[in-house]
C-alpha cells in the first residue's frame, strides 16, 4: 500500500467533504471523463456510421478504439463487444434474446439465492415464456459457494448457470474458472455477471472460457447509461436482437424482409451512446495507466484494515470479514441499517443500506444490511473517521 498515490486530485468530488463509501453502487469519476464527454458534445458531436466527413469519421474511429480497449482488457476479439445500456441490460439481452431460443420447456437454468436481481428477474420473464425451471445452487454457511454444492445442484437437463462473478452483498468471489470447466463437461453454458469484478480485477474471458459476461462502466469510474456484453462469437452470432431499428440492418424492403448486421452491430440498434463509449475510452486507459493489479492490491489491503478497525468497535457485527474483495458487509446490534445509513449520512459517510437488490438472499437469513464498498481512492484516514462515528454511535447502545 505504501508509495501508491490514491490519485485522489483527479476528483473533483473529493472538494466536498463526503466519504464517500458506496463504489459498489456506482464509482466515482475522474475529471478526465465530464471533460471527454464534453469534448464530443463540444468539438464533434456526430453520429457514427453516418457521416461522410470528418468529424463523423473521427467519431467511427473513437467508438472502435473504445471497443478495441474493452476487448484488450477482456483478451477478447472487438467482435466479442457489445455496448448496451448497462449490466442490466447486457443480461436482458442475452437471456431473452439468446436462452429464449436456446432452452427447451423442462430445461433447468442454476442460480443462486445471492444473485442481483438483474440476474433473477430475466430469468423469471423467461419463465412465463418458457417452461424452465429455476433452481439455486444451495450457499454455505457463509452464504459462499462451494464446488461440490454446484456439481450436486446440475442435472441431465441443466443447460446454464448464471452467477455473478463476485456477489455485491457478502463480496464472495466465486471459482468462476473452476465453475466454468465442470459446466462445460457437462455441455451446460456459463453467463458471468461481472459488474463487481470487473472494476477489481484482471478478468480474461479466454482463460476463463466463460460463454457470456456482461459488467457497467459506471461502476468501473465511467459513465452511467453504458455497459458491455461479451460474448464468443459463436454463440453471440445466435443472440436475437430484442431491440431494431437504425444501424443493426443491412437492407429491408415493403414487403417485410430484411437482413441485419453482424456481430456486434446487430444488437447495437439505434444511436449508440457516443459520448459515453469515447468517454469510455479514457476511463479505460487512465485505469490501465495505474494497473489494475495495483488496484486490486490497494483495496485489499485497505479493506483488511478497515476489518480490524470496524473489530475494535463492540456491537458491530461483520458478514463477510474473510473475503477478498472489496465489500464490507454489516450491522449494529439492533439497530435497522436504513437507520444506520441514515446516522452515517449526518457525519457525510455515504454506505448502502438494505437488501442491495439480492432479495433473496432473505431466504438464506440475510436481509438487512449497511455495506461499505472501498477502491482505490478511499483511504485509511476515511476508514478512521467511520470507526470513530460508528464507535460514538455505539458508546450510545
Ligand atoms: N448493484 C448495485 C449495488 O450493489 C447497484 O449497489
Amino acid at each position: 500500500m505504501e508509495g501508491f498515490r490514491t490519485n485522489r486530485e483527479d476528483f473533483l468530488f473529493f472538494k466536498q467533504n463526503i466519504i464517500y463509501l458506496d463504489s459498489a453502487a456506482t464509482a466515482l469519476k475522474p475529471h478526465i471523463l465530464s471533460e471527454k464527454v464534453a469534448e464530443y458534445y463540444n468539438n464533434y458531436p456526430a453520429n457514427a456510421h453516418r457521416g461522410d466527413y470528418d468529424i463523423s469519421y473521427k467519431v467511427d474511429e473513437l467508438m472502435l478504439k473504445t471497443r478495441y480497449l474493452v476487448s484488450e482488457m477482456l483478451n477478447a476479439k472487438e467482435k466479442e463487444i457489445v455496448f448496451t445500456n448497462n449490466a442490466t441490460d447486457s443480461l436482458n439481452k442475452v437471456i431473452l434474446g439468446f436462452f429464449a431460443d436456446y432452452l427447451n420447456d423442462g430445461d433447468e437454468v442454476l442460480l443462486t439465492k445471492s444473485e442481483h436481481a438483474s440476474n433473477v428477474l430475466p430469468w423469471f420473464e423467461l419463465q412465463k415464456k418458457k417452461k424452465i425451471i429455476i433452481n439455486y445452487i444451495p450457499l454455505n454457511e457463509n452464504l459462499e459457494i462451494d464446488i461440490a454444492n454446484v456439481e450436486k445442484s446440475i442435472t441431465q437437463k441443466t443447460k446454464v448457470i448464471s452467477l455473478a462473478h463476485i456477489t455485491n452483498v457478502i463480496g464472495d468471489e466465486r471459482p468462476i474458472k473452476e465453475i466454468i470447466q465442470i459446466a462445460h463437461l457437462h455441455n451446460i453454458l456459463v453467463l458471468v455477471d461481472g459488474a463487481q469484478s470487473i472494476p477489481h480485477k484482471k478478468v480474461d474471458v479466454q482463460d476463463l472460457d466463460a460463454d457470456f459476461l456482461v459488467f457497467s462502466a459506471h461502476k468501473m469510474l465511467g459513465p452511467t447509461g453504458l455497459g458491455v456484453l461479451y460474448g464468443k462469437a459463436k454463440y453471440l452470432e445466435q443472440v436475437k436482437p430484442i431491440i431494431v431499428g437504425g444501424g443493426m440492418n443491412v437492407d429491408f424492403s415493403y414487403d417485410g424482409n430484411h437482413t441485419y448486421s453482424t456481430i456486434p452491430y446487430r444488437l447495437e440498434a439505434g444511436t449508440p451512446n457516443l459520448a459515453s463509449i469515447i468517454a469510455f475510452g479514457s476511463i479505460i486507459e487512465y485505469i490501465n495507466n495505474i494497473g489494475i493489479e495495483t488496484i486490486e492490491e490497494y483495496v485489499l489491503n485497505l479493506r483488511e484494515y478497515a476489518v480490524k478497525r470496524l473489530k475494535e468497535i463492540p456491537y458491530i457485527k461483520i458478514y463477510n470479514e474473510h473475503i477478498k474483495t472489496s465489500l464490507i458487509t454489516f450491522n449494529c446490534l439492533n439497530t435497522a441499517s436504513l437507520d444506520l445509513a441514515d446516522y452515517l449520512n449526518k457525519y457525510h459517510i455515504c454506505v448502502r443500506a438494505g437488501n442491495h437488490c439480492a432479495k433473496i438472499l432473505k431466504d438464506e437469513g440475510l436481509n438487512d444490511t449497511c455495506r461499505i464498498s472501498l477502491y482505490f481512492y478511499n483511504t485509511k484516514e476515511e476508514v478512521d473517521y467511520l470507526v470513530e462515528v460508528l464507535s460514538n454511535y455505539c458508546k450510545k447502545m
